[in-house]
């Protein structure tokens, strides 16, 4: 049987043909969010397989957001906020990424943690992961140290985890 986690999303998960364009079939995980008993398994699953294993979570714009301040808050850890572009004041790095559909930049403040400061990723989705290898980079530019990736779903036909390093990628569900 699946993990509670996984089949909390297995059950919930919602999908769209051709959205937002022709030919994207889009992945909503709303419906987990918006279960509290779905949305408590995958905050606990994401903490628990990297237990001891960060200090600060990255949450990637938007989605990302949802997971980083509740895994921060479960795991005590610090929150960054990874932003799309132009949303940030003051010093911040900046790095451009491919989506499935379209292109864009994120960006991330400058000087919040200590250098070497243990960080995991957090996003909902891994698809051709442009988006978390450019958050990878922004972590490592940052002087930071990336020592995992977690997501709920992750798309294995776009290869996305191919694109990332060595970090351990733990996906709740992969289809
Ligand atoms: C989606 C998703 C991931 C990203 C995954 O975000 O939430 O962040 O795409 O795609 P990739 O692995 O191909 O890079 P989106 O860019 O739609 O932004 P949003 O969360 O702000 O809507």
């Amino acid at each position: 049987a699946p993990a509670p986690a996984a089949a909390h999303v297995e059950a919930l998960l919602a999908s769209y043909a051709d959205f937002p364009q022709p030919g994207i079939m889009f992945r909503d995980l709303n419906p987990v969010f918006a279960d509290a008993a779905a949305f408590r398994a995958i905050i606990d699953d994401l903490a628990d397989q990297h237990r001891g294993q960060f200090d600060a979570v990255a949450g990637i714009e938007a989605r990302g957001f949802l997971l980083a301040a509740a895994v921060g808050y479960a795991a005590n850890a610090a929150v960054l906020a990874v932003r799309k572009g132009g949303k940030l004041p003051g010093t911040v790095l900046t790095e451009e990424y491919n989506l499935e559909y379209g292109s864009a930049r994120l960006e991330l403040e400058v000087g919040q943690l200590p250098a070497g400061t243990r960080v995991l990723i957090l996003d909902d989705v891994l698809a051709t992961g442009g988006t978390i290898a450019a958050t990878t980079r922004l972590i490592e530019r940052a002087g930071y140290t990336l020592t995992g990736v977690g997501v709920v779903l992750e798309l294995i036909d776009l290869h996305g985890r191919e694109r990332l390093g060595t970090a351990p990628v733990h996906a709740i569900v992969s289809i």
